[in-house]
């Protein structure tokens, strides 16, 4: 049997996870592959007492990996988009097939990257990338390839989601919860990229480059994160029959393609509203197939080394025998769907949800009612609290149906205008998710 050397650069909780995972389903992996794969050489730039190499040598310089005439697969698992970028393109130069886990360098660089490899006659692979364990990067490629993917949806960043679960299950605190997403090893580097929604809309332009067929567009994704959410809102989305979910949508409208990134309200009969934890899921629609749910650990050691294996499992069965992947690189198509705008957000349709805060007098739901009816939004369920004790304002939370953006925002800037409205609406896209 052949040997494939793989050549692992970073050791922290994937890069340890991966290390592990080669060695104690090595079998499995030969059977699999039709080779032996070894870790033939370590890049880290300090030691890691809790993922002893053995006998296998450790570099502090990462480019000896990446220029080693031994080593067959650059596996990047350091992060960043600084060395990480270095590392894969003096890789690609010395012939060398890489996989990584990498969102940022892909969704950041990536058309780039792809082109090199392609010249060099490499492959990059990036399963890790997103939706930690879950295999949606070869399932849109290749068990979804008759399809015109129509949209894509998914809970594509596991510390968000973890976050968001356990405040309204648990009831507990934004801080404590990332705190422990951080030392469960779910997190980011930079846990900011988890909140702020920046993860997400790396992943997201990765799943609709392979979906749509298009380049690599990350400046062009909206993007809102996870903070400003607020639990009395949770609670009035659930009592509406609705759960709080960040999703990542791509969609192939009439006009473009939307790719957006928010806090959205999503039917709580909806299985992607039951996604809870760390766990992700992704439903694509296809024209032939129809919605698809796939469904999986988003972050972790284990579950994200699992899809690592599986790009160099993969990598190694095509080099034991020779021959070229079976499904080309993310690439630009030149089909018209490819060529489509992306749409600005103010362009894009969605149902709301609105909170206000309101003086309990007559006539001010009526006022209400009238500036959205004279801009065509139709109100699709009303809740009006009573006040509390002492209190003279109450809350009134609004579902509108499908209004674009920019005709929502004037909405929003006429009710926010009348004397008996206080403060700013509260608003948060919805989607019904139903094919
Ligand atoms: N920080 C990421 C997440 C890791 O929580 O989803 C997996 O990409």
């Amino acid at each position: 049997m052949k040997t494939v050397r793989v050549g692992l650069c970073g050791l922290g909780t994937v890069g340890g996870g991966t290390f592990k995972l080669l060695a104690a389903n090595e079998a499995e992996i030969a059977d699999r592959a039709g080779c032996h794969v070894t870790v033939g050489r370590v890049g880290a730039r300090r030691d890691r007492p809790d993922c002893p190499t053995g006998g296998v040598p450790v570099s502090r310089e990462l480019m000896d990996v990446a220029t080693d005439p031994d080593v067959d697969i650059l596996v990047e698992l350091i992060g960043g988009t600084d060395t990480a970028l270095k590392l894969v393109r003096t890789a690609i130069a010395n012939g060398k097939h890489v996989v990584t886990a990498n969102k940022a360098l892909i969704a950041e660089h990536g058309n780039t990257l792809f082109a090199e490899a392609a010249e060099a006659g490499v492959s990059i692979c990036y399963e890790a990338a997103v939706a930690g364990g879950i295999p949606i990067i070869k399932a849109l490629r290749e068990g979804l390839a008759a399809n015109r993917v129509q949209w894509l949806a998914g809970i594509i960043n596991g510390t968000g989601n973890f976050i968001l679960s356990e405040m309204r299950d648990k009831g507990r605190e934004f801080a404590d919860v990332l705190a422990e997403a951080q030392a469960l090893g779910y997190a980011e580097a930079d846990p900011s990229f988890d909140v702020d929604g920046t993860d997400a809309a790396h992943k997201l332009v990765i799943l609709a480059a392979i979906a749509f067929g298009m380049p690599l567009e990350f400046d062009k994704v909206y993007t809102e994160g996870i903070s400003a959410i607020e639990t009395v809102d949770v609670d009035y989305a659930e009592e509406l029959g609705y759960r709080i979910k960040h999703l990542g949508i791509a969609r192939m409208a009439e006009k473009g393609i939307e790719l957006r990134v928010h806090p959205t309200l999503v039917p709580e009969k909806r299985l992607l509203a039951n996604v809870n934890g760390v766990k992700n899921a992704v439903l694509v629609e296809g024209d032939a197939v129809g919605p698809t749910l796939y469904y999986g650990a988003g972050a972790g050691a284990e579950p994200t080394a699992s899809a690592v294996v599986a790009d160099i499992v993969d990598l190694a069965r095509n080099l034991a025998l020779g021959q070229a992947p079976a499904v080309p690189e993310l690439g630009v198509r030149t089909t018209a769907i490819a060529r489509q705008p992306i749409l600005a957000i103010e362009e894009v349709e969605t149902a709301w949800y609105l909170r206000m805060t309101a003086e309990d007098k007559p006539g001010v739901l009526s006022e209400v009612a009238s500036i959205c009816s004279r801009a065509g939004v139709s109100i699709e369920a009303l809740i009006q609290k009573e006040p509390a004790e002492g209190e003279t304002r109450v809350p009134v939370i609004i579902l509108t149906n499908r209004t674009r953006e920019e005709e929502l925002n004037q909405v929003a800037r006429e009710i926010e205008a009348l004397e008996s409205i206080a403060g700013s609406i509260t608003r948060i896209r919805m989607e019904s998710l139903d094919g």
